[in-house]
Parts: C-alpha cells; sequence; structure tokens
C-alpha cells in the first residue's frame, strides 16, 4: 500500500488540475443547449480510462452516451462496479455564485464549481486511485468496471435500459458509489439508504395570452391562483401529503432505527443556521433527521406565472406551470403515486382552466443490509483513509440506478460519499474540499485490496 499511497501524494496536486478541466465543461443534462458539452464530459471520462490503461468506450443511448470501461486480470476475484455521473444540475441562480460556475476556483481548500462534489469530484477519487493501483503495480486486487453515465440529474432511464439489455457486459459482485456526503466533518458515514422519487411538471393554461386584470380580472379563471390553490392542497397544516394512497405502503421506521438516528450528534440549531434557517418544519411526529431521511415528502421545486420583472403588472396571466416531486420511502410505488397525483390536481380543476401533466422520471427508495462483508471491507476502507469508524446513515437523496443494480443485477451497492452535506450540490457556490477529495481517494485505494481479502488472487 505504501507505494501507492506515495503515488498518490505525489500526483495530488496534477489529479486536482485534471479534475479543475472536467470541471469546467457545462455538462449540464437537463439543458439541451448544452448538448455538445455533455458529450465531451463523457468523452473527458472515456478517455481518463483509456489512459490508465482500461478498455473504455462511450456508448450511444436514446440520450447521452454512457461510459463503460473494465479491467478483468484477475479472473476468481471479485468484480466490483463503480457508478458515477458526469452530468450536473443547471448552475441557476447564476447570479449567486462568487466564481462563474465552470470557471474553477480554489478558495480556503475547497474547489468551487457546478458538479465539484456531485459527482465529477467524488466520481473522480475512483478514477484516481485505479491509476495508482496500476502505476504502481500493474494490476489491481480485483476486476473494476466503471459504468459513468450522463443523465443521472434527469432520472437515469435509458441506463436502466442499457443495464437491462446488457446484463453479462455489467455482471459484478458488489457496486460501488460515491455520489453521497460524510455526516459531518470528520465524521464519514457509509449509507444504507436512499429515499426513492417521482418528478412531474403541471402545465395550467387559461385566456389565451396575458389580460388587463382590471378588464378581466374576477370574470376569468386566474391560472396563477389556481395553482397556488393546487400546491396549498399538497399537504395539511400537520404537514401530511394529502395525495390520496400517498402513506399507504410507507414502511414505517422500526425503533431500534429510531434510536439509531436518535444516537448520532447532531446540533439541529447549528444545521439550520448554516442554511439559513431558524425552525425545522414537516410532518408532525418526526424528528428532522426522520424527516430528511426516512419519511415520504412533496416538493415544489419550481414555479412560473406571469410578470416576473421589475416593478408592477396588473395582468391575469395565461398560463402557470409548476415542477414538483415527491421523495419517496420503502416501498412506494413511484408509478402508482404519479397517477395518483394527476388524478388528485385534475380532479380540482375548474371550468375555464386547461390542465397537462408531464411525468418526468421516478424511481424507488432502498434501504441496505449494514452486514455484509463488503460493508465490513468499506468500512475498513474508510478507517485506513479518514482514521475515524464510518456511522451508518441514511440519506434523503436519491440515486436511480442503486434500484436497478439491486432488480436487474442483483447486487448490493456501497455508498462511500467523501462530501459534506454542506458543499451545496444543486444550491449556488457548489463546492468540494480538496481534502476530502484525497482521502477520498485514498480510501478507495484500500478498498480494492480489502474486496479482493479472502478471495482466490
Ligand atoms: N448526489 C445526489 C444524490 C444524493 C444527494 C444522495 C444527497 C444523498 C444525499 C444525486 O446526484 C442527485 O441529486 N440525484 C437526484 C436524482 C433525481 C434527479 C432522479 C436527486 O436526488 O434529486
Ligand atoms: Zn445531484
Amino acid at each position: 500500500m505504501q507505494e501507492i499511497k506515495d503515488y498518490l501524494s505525489e500526483n495530488a496536486s496534477r489529479f486536482e488540475q485534471e479534475l479543475i478541466e472536467f470541471l469546467k465543461i457545462p455538462t449540464i443534462s437537463a439543458d439541451s443547449k448544452y448538448q455538445a458539452d455533455v458529450i465531451r464530459g463523457a468523452e473527458f471520462v472515456r478517455k481518463q480510462l483509456a489512459d490508465i490503461g482500461f478498455d473504455a468506450e462511450t456508448i450511444e443511448t436514446e440520450g447521452y452516451p454512457i461510459v463503460f470501461g473494465s479491467w478483468e486480470g484477475v479472473p476468481g476475484a471479485p468484480t466490483v462496479l463503480v457508478y458515477g455521473h458526469y452530468d450536473v444540475q443547471p448552475p441557476d441562480p447564476l447570479d449567486q455564485w462568487i466564481s462563474p460556475p465552470f470557471e474553477p476556483e480554489i478558495r480556503e481548500g475547497k474547489v468551487y464549481a457546478r458538479g465539484a462534489t456531485d459527482d465529477k469530484g467524488q466520481m473522480f477519487t475512483h478514477i484516481k486511485s485505479v491509476e495508482a493501483w496500476l502505476k504502481t503495480t500493474g494490476r489491481l486486487p480485483v476486476n473494476v468496471k466503471f459504468v459513468i453515465e450522463g443523465e443521472e440529474e434527469v432520472g437515469s432511464e435509458n441506463l436502466d435500459r442499457f443495464l437491462e439489455a446488457n446484463r453479462k457486459k455489467v455482471r459484478s459482485d458488489v457496486a460501488v458509489i460515491s455520489d453521497t456526503s460524510q455526516y459531518a466533518p470528520g465524521l464519514p458515514a457509509i449509507t444504507y439508504g436512499l429515499r426513492g422519487i417521482l418528478a412531474a411538471e403541471i402545465r395550467l393554461t387559461g385566456p389565451d395570452r396575458d389580460l388587463h386584470s382590471g378588464m378581466f380580472g374576477g370574470s376569468v379563471a386566474n391560472p396563477a391562483n389556481v395553482l397556488a390553490s393546487l400546491v396549498a392542497s399538497l399537504h395539511n397544516e400537520q404537514g401530511r401529503v394529502q395525495i390520496p394512497g400517498f402513506y399507504d405502503a410507507v414502511v414505517e421506521l422500526t425503533q431500534e432505527e429510531r434510536e439509531g438516528f436518535a444516537k448520532l450528534p447532531f446540533d439541529e440549531a447549528a444545521a439550520l443556521g448554516k442554511i439559513g434557517v431558524e425552525d425545522p418544519q414537516g410532518e408532525a411526529g418526526f424528528s428532522t433527521l426522520e424527516r430528511r431521511w426516512a419519511r415520504p415528502t412533496c416538493d415544489v421545486n419550481g414555479l412560473v406565472s406571469g410578470y416576473t420583472g421589475e416593478g408592477p403588472k396588473t395582468i391575469v396571466p395565461s398560463t402557470a406551470t409548476a415542477k414538483i416531486s415527491c421523495r419517496l420511502v420503502p416501498d412506494q410505488n413511484p408509478r402508482e403515486l404519479t397517477e395518483s397525483l394527476e388524478r388528485f390536481l385534475a380532479d380540482q380543476i375548474p371550468p375555464g382552466i386547461r390542465f397537462e401533466f408531464i411525468d418526468y422520471h421516478g424511481c424507488e427508495a432502498i434501504v441496505f443490509t449494514t452486514e455484509s462483508r463488503f460493508m465490513s471491507a468499506a468500512k475498513g476502507a474508510i478507517e485506513a483513509a479518514f482514521g475515524t469508524t464510518p456511522v451508518m446513515i441514511r440519506e434523503g437523496g436519491s440515486i436511480p440506478v442503486v434500484g436497478t443494480f439491486r432488480d436487474v443485477l442483483g447486487i448490493d451497492t456501497l455508498l462511500l460519499g467523501w462530501g459534506q452535506n454542506t458543499d451545496n450540490l444543486h444550491s449556488p457556490n457548489e463546492h468540494f474540499s480538496i481534502d476530502d477529495f484525497h482521502r477520498g481517494t485514498n480510501a478507495s485505494a484500500h478498498l480494492w485490496q480489502l474486496l479482493a481479502d479472502g478471495s482466490p488472487t
């Protein structure tokens, strides 16, 4: 291991430079204006893998390419599937970035850029640890396959199709993903559960153009007013989601798990203070961590209607749209609940308003067993690199492919987050600590050895 660790420290600043080059590519999958850049991002990853001696290719899909790379030099040893995503979220609101989102800048030991932690920086740690092994020893202790996609932030649907059609090619014993967070600075974590999601958009149309609100207001349905009442109908006063059947399949937390969450060090006031919030809010009867990790929710992600420029303008808008997503927990079914949501809203539409519903994507929640030899290996790797035993946590975000790995490939995933939940993912000024980047790379280098131990190599 010493040789490998030396390689990692000798090459640390080059790794940072390469990450910076990667972060300059605006791989925004949700916005078709960036199509050429997203494809350039795939090529960047393919070349990284090819340069370190992997068989690497970009595979076309109906959407963005999937980068596939493999090194299978130890027959009989376990095969590890490393997943990551090279696409990023839109960087808006742009005026809140201190340095532009695709001009990476290092400030106080952190690299600032969209995708720094989610997921370019975290995913890069595995490429660099594999490089260190191959360049120093000419081998890896396990077989490794990389599947790096460009549509995670828009639901991974083409990836699901690829995995179903290529079971043999991607066959592996366990998956590894670094696209979650540590529990807190200095306290790394293994995430054993993620929430699922359903994402949709509703569009309301009233009059066929914006109208003078003095001439027409009060005599025609106003789509913005209607949208506001639809949004208000999603929750009751106890914070419970009102979509019929929403809670029917929810697996309640066990007492043991609730106690586990409660034992984690959590200074609620400080945690909320960091995001500019004074009082926690949500479903009555649950703690903040329970609400974030193990309760289903429904949030408006964006609302657009009428005049939003400077100063007043007296109109009845023609249209109103809302983007909505619900986070799901075991055993809620995203498809069924998307239909319930659509029906629930459609039933409330008054005469004079046309209702359209766009189903964007969905995936199920997942919870893994915390006892397995793979989990023990992950724990050992984190201990070796971070000098601390990781805590076992659930998280509230979603990574759609994790359920597909379970259902299609029959494998569990080790969710090993190197980032912090204060890294501003999906927010302005996303960043990733350079120290976390290097610790993550180190942990990854240990992981290959520990996953191999006990196997016939
Ligand atoms: N890295 C996140 C997932 C995540 C965030 C896990 C925070 C745990 C804590 C991932 O890239 C992501 O943002 N996923 C999307 C998926 C969705 C668009 C299908 C999400 O959760 O919104
Ligand atoms: Zn994300």
